[in-house]
């Protein structure tokens, strides 16, 4: 079975697309710069898993990690 799913973004190379935000906003937040942060410890819930791989296609910078814990 796999693992649990832990998403992080790479303050480095966030742009503010929020791209991740708008297809996961369960898993995404935006800061005041308008740079993503995972929410809470990045930790994805169950069934969400898919949102995750997702939003990491689709940021333009490559700046979000998807792991198994
Ligand atoms: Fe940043 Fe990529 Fe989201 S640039 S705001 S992590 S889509």
């Amino acid at each position: 079975m796999a693992g649990k799913l832990k998403i992080r973004v790479d303050q480095d190379k966030c742009q503010g697309h929020a791209r991740c935000k708008s297809l996961a906003p369960e898993l995404f937040d935006l800061d005041e710069f308008g740079n993503a942060h995972e929410v809470g410890d990045g930790s994805v819930p169950a069934g969400l898993e898919d949102k995750a791989w997702l939003a990491q296609s689709n940021c333009p910078e490559i700046a979000i990690e998807v792991t198994e814990e």
